[in-house]
């Protein structure tokens, strides 16, 4: 009945039902994964952020396929950019399923450098496009392997997509980088998909990291840059995204952009009426979350001050880190062990496809990471069950 863009089963994995019976029996465990910063006693100012959403603004329906004039303003004021490039849009999420009915015709393929964002095999999946990945390079940070992306190409490959900075590596492009990465796309007739929505959360950035795409006015392939409220503000539930368009070639896919925005017409009214003032508020919210990132990267550190096993990348940017541990049993069975024997949830490494058994991932935004992360490393520390 159902089509073969889904997946073939919904059964839920190991970790899922464990955290499904933790629930059922009402037994309490730290969630080092969660990266809905409300959940997180972030603190918002609520009375600000009601009062932006109660303008009169949402009582009338003036639909704009590429989102109303004024919010288009608010947002490019933000990026300095020009209003005239972007496409406002419910999510980054449903920017990106925009972006690939744009490119690409059912079974057409996009280029994912790995590790990366999870949800880019489904949100391709679903247009009818295959989200390939091209595992990076690992040195001492994951580098673009350009080798291996010039041999995913394929006739029916139509774009490249990166995350600057990326998630879960919290990597930022290097200048070196961007400039291959450009040149890569324009010599291939690719597209370039950057989605930037961490930019404004760098906490360890190499001295020659990409701060933002949006600088680039004159790229020689078409470039997309994705962003939305959802991180910016930390306000996923408001629901704004949006697509900026840079230079020309990108540009000149604005009005095919629209066309597909009006199918859907999907942005809310109070989430229009309200961006200027949202926007206007996050310049404070993100110092509330910056603060409890690098309050949480530092009882990540004096954890592994006593604890020799646990190692971490550098978080050059994002919400979340990538913890180095011993690969001495399944990933799998770590996370069961650690959620059974510690209370505490964690990500394995491979739900973000990083190779191999020794890494973990966790977000950098509760306000409990610091009782969760020395459960961790008590565990870890124990090294492997008997
Ligand atoms: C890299 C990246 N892109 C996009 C999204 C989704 O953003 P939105 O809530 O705007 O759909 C996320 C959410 O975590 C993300 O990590």
């Amino acid at each position: 009945m159902i089509s073969r863009r889904l997946p073939g089963s919904f059964e839920s994995n190991p970790l899922t039902r464990e955290i499904a019976s933790f629930r059922r029996e009402g037994r309490p465990f730290l969630d080092l994964t969660t990266s809905n910063p409300t959940r997180c006693g972030i603190p918002y100012p609520e009375t600000e952020i009601l009062a932006a959403l109660a303008s009169p603004a949402v009582l009338s329906y003036d639909p704009d396929p590429r989102g109303p004039a004024r919010a288009r303003e608010a947002v490019a004021a933000w990026h300095g950019i020009d209003p005239g490039d972007l496409v406002l849009t419910a999510s980054t999420s449903e920017a990106y399923s925009w972006l690939f009915k744009l490119l690409c015709d059912p079974g057409d393929d996009v280029l994912v450098p790995s590790p990366s964002y999870p949800l880019f095999h489904w949100l391709a999946a679903l247009e009818g496009v295959e989200a390939r990945q091209v595992p990076a390079l690992r040195s001492d940070r994951w580098d673009l392997d350009f080798q291996a992306l010039a041999w995913a190409v394929t006739p029916r490959t139509r774009a490249v997509v990166v995350v600057n900075p990326n998630n879960p590596t919290g990597q930022f492009l290097s200048r070196g980088e961007w400039r291959e990465l450009l040149a890569f796309c324009a010599a291939r007739g690719l597209a370039l998909l950057v989605d930037e929505v961490f930019a404004d959360y760098a906490l360890e950035p190499a001295p020659d990291h990409l701060p933002t795409a949006l600088a680039e006015t004159g790229p020689p392939c078409p470039l997309f840059v994705l962003s939305g409220l959802s991180k910016i503000a930390a306000l996923p539930q408001v629901k704004l995204g949006w697509i900026a368009a840079r230079g020309g070639p990108a540009r000149a896919c604005l009005e095919a952009l629209a066309f597909i925005a009006d199918q859907y017409l999907s942005v809310s009214a109070p989430a229009l009426a309200a961006a200027g003032d949202l926007l206007g508020l996050a310049k404070g919210i993100q110092a509330g979350i910056r603060s409890r990132l690098a309050s949480n990267l530092a009882a990540l550190d004096a954890e592994r001050a006593r604890r020799p096993s646990l190692g971490r990348a550098r978080v050059e940017g994002g919400w979340s880190a990538i913890l180095r541990v011993p690969a001495l049993e399944p990933g799998d069975d770590l996370v069961l062990r650690i959620l059974r024997e510690a209370g505490v949830l964690i990500h394995p490494g491979h739900f973000f496809d990083l190779p191999g058994d020794g890494h973990l991932v966790c977000s950098l935004l509760p306000a409990d990471f610091p009782a969760g992360i020395a459960r961790v490393g008590e565990i870890i520390e124990g090294g492997r069950p008997e």
